[in-house]
């Protein structure tokens, strides 16, 4: 009988060794240590020993009991742990990387840095200003009076009662003229803000970028070659554009400049790129620059239109969506 058991505990030694998947380590496991199994048989067999041999018997079975399911539980360990190294994600390093997303400049960002390389090559230095700002910057210095209908509350973002976010950035033309002597040769870019219904050409917030000349002896021709140089470069030598004569109240003559437009089915028609003139001599007066000696011109462009016109962009909202299948265009 404890030869019988010392084989079967050998045996199943011998038949764990050759175990290498958990699949057949439970079939052994039924096999050996089940509630039939060979060695859960031997512990029940002790009862019929001859009554002097069942202590070494016990001993025995529960000795091989022991062994069998030592070397069992070790078995399953090394097999479970070898599965999860199996199944985890393995590196394979032939596969091409995945492609960083590199950020870049918005749309507006890099038109703004296009119009101001246009115009630095121009000999036009550049000046910025505040977003918030006081009616004497946005109106009183620009000859816009208190009866002018483009003061109505209704028509600004006013946040106290003489301040306000500007409406437009000829505000920066008065701040520049304060501090600065002529000849003064200067864009400035920047938001502006008004409380229009949003649609496909409005928007509460846009951008403009302003122009000033100030000096002795300027006249229309300087700004008409001015303008019309810029124009060549932006959008093309071919690009055909138009005066239409205006009224801005810090500018006199006034004019609109207008782009000629083709639509995708070859439609023409004419768009509004802002607002320019000679300045006004009342506007001189307000900054203290001598009217009889000097005048100058400015010029204030939109630059969502600008934009627009030259990539073909009919929706002004795109600009702000921030979807980036659309900035990526760019
Ligand atoms: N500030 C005007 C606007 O927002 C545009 C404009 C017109 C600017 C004439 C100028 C100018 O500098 O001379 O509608």
């Amino acid at each position: 009988m404890l030869e019988e058991f010392e084989k079967i505990g050998k045996e199943a030694i011998a038949e764990l060794k050759q175990i290498m998947d958990l699949a057949r380590l439970e079939e052994f496991r039924i096999k050996y240590l089940g509630r039939k199994g060979r060695v859960t048989d031997i512990l029940s067999r002790i009862g019929k020993c001859p009554a002097e041999q069942r202590p070494q018997a016990g001993q025995l079975a529960n000795k091989i009991k022991k062994e069998v399911s030592e070397a069992f539980e070790q078995l399953k360990v090394s097999l479970l742990a070898a599965k999860r190294e199996q199944s985890q994600e393995f590196v394979d390093v032939t596969l091409p990387g995945v492609v960083p997303q590199i950020g870049k400049k918005h749309i507006i960002t890099q038109t703004i840095n296009e119009l101001l390389e246009i115009f630095g090559r121009m000999g036009f230095a550049v000046a910025y200003g505040p977003e918030v700002e006081d009616e004497w910057h946005n109106f009183v210095a620009l000859n816009i009076g208190p009866e002018h209908p483009a003061r109505d509350p209704l028509d600004n973002f006013y946040i106290d009662d003489n301040i306000l976010l500007r409406t437009q950035t000829s505000t920066i033309q008065i701040r520049v003229m304060e501090k600065t002597k002529p000849p003064i040769r200067v864009v400035a870019p920047g938001r502006v803000y008004r409380p229009d219904t949003v649609d496909a050409t409005h928007m509460f917030m846009f951008h403009q970028l302003e122009a000033l000349v100030v000096d002795e002896g300027v006249s229309m021709v300087d700004m008409k070659t001015t303008i019309d140089q810029f124009i060549r470069v932006f959008f093309g030598a071919d690009t055909k554009w138009r005066f239409r004569p205006s009224f801005f109240p810090f500018t006199e003559p006034s004019a609109e400049v207008d782009l000629l437009w083709t639509d995708r089915t070859g439609k023409e028609s004419w768009i509004e790129m802002g607002g320019c003139g000679m300045v006004d001599p009342n506007v001189f007066d307000q900054v203290g620059i001598d009217s009889e000696k000097y005048n100058g011109w400015a010029f204030g462009f939109g630059i969502e239109r600008l934009a627009m016109r030259k990539y073909g962009i009919t929706d002004i909202r795109l600009f702000f969506e921030n979807d980036l299948r659309f900035l990526g265009q760019f």
